[in-house]
Formats: C-alpha cells, structure tokens, sequence
C-alpha cells in the first residue's frame, strides 16, 4: 500500500487516457514540492512525479525555520521544480485538469508562494483551482495507491501538529485529540537541540537513540492514563533539560536521545490504540514526519498485532512533507465535482476540522 513512484515517467500523457490528472504544489513551510497526481473512483491513484527540493541546509545554520528565507526560496525554485515533475510525468501543462495548493495550516509567506503559482496556471489554463488544508493532505497520504479509504483512526505526528482522528471516509473526520503544548515533532527538535544535534533533531535522535539504552533516564509519560485523548510533551522536553542541567556534561547522550523517543512511542502507541478502541476502528493509520522514525513503526506494528489492528503506513517518502499527498487530497475532491474559488484566501492557522 502506498508505493510510491518517485520521478517515473508516464508512456501516455494521462488526459488522452481521459483519467483526471492533478498538478499539485506544496509550499507551507521549508519544502518546496510539485507532483503529478491521476486517478479515477475506485482506482489507485498514480503518483507520476514528485519532486521536492528541501530547504533543511539552509535553515539548518539558524537552528530553525527562518521564514522570509523560506518563501524567498520557494519563489526561486518553484517555476523549475513544475518543469521538472511535468517532464518526469511525460506530461504538458495542457494535459492537467486542475491545480491544487497547500493553503494552510503553515508560514503565510510560504503558502502565498505555493498556492498563487497554482492559481496562476489554473487561470491561464481555464482549469479547476483546489484549495487543500496541508493536515488532510498527511491524514490520506498512507491511502495514496489504495483503492479507498477506509473507516480508520488516523494519528498525524509532524513537526507542527499531533492529531488524533476518527475518520469515517476521505473527507468525513472527527478530531479526538491533539497536542496541548508542544507538537511530537517540536519535541523531538527541542530535545535535538539541547543534546547539541544539528536540526531537524528527529531524525539525529532516532540515529542517536540506536546506540542508547531506552530504559536508562525514567522520563515522564504524560496524560499516559487520563480518560481524554489529548497529548502534552512539555513536561517531558523539560524533564530532559533538568537532566542535562543535573549531570553537568555527564550524560550520555544516547542514552538521554533513547529514553526520550522511548516515552514518545509509548505515549503515541497508548493513546492511539485507546482511541481505535473507543470508536471501534479496526485500522489505525500513521502519518507525518515523526512516522518515518523507525522504532514509532515497529512499536506500532508490535501493538498493533498484538490488539488484532490492521496498520497502514505512509510510504517513507510520503511521511515527510511533499506535494503527492496534496495531489491525492486535491484529487479525491476533484472526483468528488469540488473546486475553490480563486480569490480565496491562504489560513496560515486552518485547523482541519
Ligand atoms: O511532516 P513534516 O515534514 O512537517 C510538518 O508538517 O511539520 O515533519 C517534520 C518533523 C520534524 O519535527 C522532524 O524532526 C520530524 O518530523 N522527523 C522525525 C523523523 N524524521 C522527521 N522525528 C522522529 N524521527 C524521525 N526519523
Ligand atoms: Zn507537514
């Protein structure tokens, strides 16, 4: 489920076929991404190209997202990434039937970059126009390639958000939790950056956490066993900063970067099989950047079987942020006889309900 075709070229261009064909264009924080998305109900979907130039060396010097960089960028490689997923793809710009664009949750000047570059190629080419919120996008990325979407719990772990959905059909979902402080993936770049790892800390923690001992540093779990199903990594980003403070250069990072992932997976893996329980799902779904950590997918798949659950994960390529799953979103809303109007707005705060 889920395969990916990453820069495979099409034989025939999709709109002699008469299946709809999406160009879509994410821009909503530090990627810049275009992909070429087609498909008909009740099919898999066809990922053409996707293409994605990521921003993460130049930002990586500040510790962090500089946002005037981060438009000014995806001003400057957006027009060459379309050249390059439309040649991918095999396909013309007269072959596509709409455009589609993150237009929020993320930077505003990110997002105007993105979505008036769509705007722009649906007017001049008298083409549909899809708005797409960014978290929808990373809701049905694990269905991109699958035939439909099942009744499922989602969890979207990233860097800006932590949600937890029951999702009854594409487009029909209801919030069961979310992050009251920090998002996983913040905690995760937090705590990279107190052990001194370079940004984006996810990743050099799970690298870190390899070598470590999980069991070592008894980091809190928090909201663990409350009835409701929100989610708070404060007080464990703090309990790792008292511990650095505590051991004054002591502390063995991998050890500290083990631990701390360790309580992150427990947390995640515990509120959302309670949440498949509670609405009597029997598929959980994972997506977002955090979900390319490979110990959160094999502590998923372990609990997962152990419960009788089905688990579907995004492709790895999927997990992070990229324009294929805003394809796929702005596709399922094509077939589904939707367009947004032109001079619609971009909503840098769009929750997804
Ligand atoms: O989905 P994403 O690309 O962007 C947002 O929409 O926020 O997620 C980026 C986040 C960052 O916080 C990054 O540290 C985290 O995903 N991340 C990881 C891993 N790879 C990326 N977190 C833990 N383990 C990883 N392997
Ligand atoms: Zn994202």
């Amino acid at each position: 489920m889920g395969e990916f075709f990453h820069g495979r070229g099409a034989v025939i261009p999709a709109r002699l076929c008469g299946v709809p064909l999406i160009l879509a264009i994410e821009s909503s924080c530090d990627e810049t991404a275009v992909a070429l998305v087609r498909g008909e109900t009740g099919c898999a979907a066809e990922v053409l190209a996707s293409v994605v130039a990521s921003q993460i060396e130049l930002h990586r010097q500040f510790g962090g997202v500089v946002p005037e960089l981060a438009s000014r960028n995806h001003s400057l490689h957006l027009h060459a990434l379309v050249e390059q997923a439309l040649q991918q793809a095999g396909v013309r710009v007269g072959d596509i039937d709409a455009f589609a664009a993150t237009t929020g949750p993320g930077l505003a000047s990110s997002l105007l970059i993105g979505s008036t570059a769509a705007k722009a190629l649906a007017c001049a080419t008298r083409r549909p126009f899809l708005s797409i919120n960014h978290l929808e996008g990373h809701l049905l990325s694990p269905f991109v390639g699958a035939t439909q979407v099942p009744a499922h719990v989602a969890l979207i772990v990233s860097g800006g958000h932590t949600l937890l959905l029951d999702v009854a059909d594409a487009g029909r979902y209801l919030k069961l939790g979310g992050t009251r402080d920090d998002a996983a993936g913040e905690a995760f770049d937090k705590v990279g950056k107190m052990l001194g790892l370079p940004y984006p800390g996810g990743p050099e923690i799970e690298i870190c956490a390899r070598e470590g001992n999980p069991g070592a540093y008894a980091f809190p779990r928090s909201m663990l066993h409350e009835a409701h199903l929100d989610f708070s990594f404060s007080g464990l980003k703090t309990a790792v900063l008292y511990t650095l403070q505590r051991e004054l250069g002591q502390v063995s990072v991998v050890d500290v970067a083990a631990s701390f992932q360790q309580a992150v997976i427990e947390i995640l893996v515990a509120k959302t099989l309670a949440a498949a329980q509670r609405c009597s799902r029997r598929t959980i779904a994972l997506s977002g950047g955090v979900s390319l950590n490979q110990a959160l997918r094999e502590a998923f798949a372990q609990a997962c079987g152990r419960a009788g659950l089905e688990l579907v994960l995004a492709a790895p390529n999927l997990c992070t942020d990229n324009a294929a799953m805003i394809g796929f979103a702005a596709l399922l809303r094509h077939l589904a006889g939707e367009s947004s109007p032109l001079d619609g707005d971009i909503h840098p705060h769009l929750p997804l309900l």
